[in-house]
């Protein structure tokens, strides 16, 4: 079976929850602490054994590809200033080979991924979503990579989320149950609230077979008028099964406020060298 090394991070999108932030800055380089959102997603994506990256991108989404770039005039002024440690840092991001490619218009996730059709040819694929970070163990792009080297069919990555949520999220409506992995009957995107056929939704982390690409070429516009991967997924799985893998670990949903700030203050506490003084300051806010 062919092995997958090639990921697809889409990150084309508006950003339109964080308007007017994201007028001008990607939003997928919104930092968490001091390392921005797309960072933690590289990082996945090689710790699971991925070795061809391409992210998609639009318009204004030019410091995604300047921070993945070598800054040579950074590095020597860190060097001048012995600043050892940030330079370290700063070589990190540019270490990877990432590759790129623009989705001209934001159609939708599913037309983000056909862009990248050229790229995949004929091979078994990851998709990481720009917006959503997991932290596990078994990073959560392996386990799913597992699960495909165990059974040869395309997984989708879902967790749980409250019922009152399913409507924000692609939900799958399971059959048989094998531990945590599920075949699926249908995958639906966005439901109506009360529709939804469990509260099991996909979490921004595929493994696709390359047969995908076939059902994206002419996928039809659905929900929020979009091109939408989840619908293509359907059509693919009534011919070649999809498995659902529910994946260990916590997924962070940086795409919108709310997450994005929980997310913040978490990993900042984890922080040794600012978790006393961020305390601190959170005890005097609150009083
Ligand atoms: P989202 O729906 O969360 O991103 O897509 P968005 O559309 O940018 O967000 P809002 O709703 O306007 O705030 C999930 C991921 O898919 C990418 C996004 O960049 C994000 O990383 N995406 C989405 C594309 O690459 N192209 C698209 O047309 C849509």
């Amino acid at each position: 079976m062919t092995q997958v090394k090639k990921a697809i991070i889409p990150a084309a999108g508006l950003g339109t929850r964080f308007l007017p932030a994201t007028k001008a800055l990607p939003k997928e380089m919104l930092p968490i602490v001091d390392k921005p959102t797309i960072q933690y997603i590289v990082e996945e994506a090689i710790e699971s054994g991925i070795e061809d990256i391409i992210i998609v991108t639009g318009k204004g989404k030019r410091a995604i590809e300047d921070h993945f770039d070598q800054s040579l005039e950074l590095e020597e002024t860190l060097e001048k200033k012995e600043k050892y440690d940030l330079l370290e840092k700063v070589k990190e991001s540019s270490n990877v080979d990432i590759h790129y490619i623009r989705q001209k218009e934001p159609n939708g996730l599913g037309h983000a991924v056909w862009c990248a059709r050229k790229f995949i040819g004929d091979d078994p694929f990851a998709v990481l979503l720009g917006d959503d970070i997991v932290r596990a163990e078994t990073p959560g792009l392996k386990q799913l990579i597992n699960q495909y080297e165990a059974t040869g069919k395309s997984v989708i990555g879902v967790q749980t989320v409250p019922y009152g949520e399913t409507n924000r999220y692609g939900i799958i409506d399971p059959t048989d149950q094998d531990g945590r992995l599920y075949k699926v009957n249908q995958f639906v995107e966005k439901p109506v609230l009360g529709e939804e056929p469990s509260n099991l939704a996909i979490m921004g982390r595929y493994i696709l077979n390359p047969e995908i690409m076939d059902y994206l070429d002419d996928q039809e516009i659905g929900a929020g008028n979009e091109i939408q991967l989840t619908d293509a997924i359907q059509r693919l799985n009534e011919n070649q099964s999809v498995f659902a893998y529910d994946f260990e670990g916590r997924r962070y949903d940086v795409g919108e406020i709310k997450g994005y700030l929980k997310t913040m203050i978490e990993m900042s506490l984890e922080r040794e060298d600012i978790r006393d003084d961020l305390l601190k300051f959170m005890e005097r806010v609150v009083e």
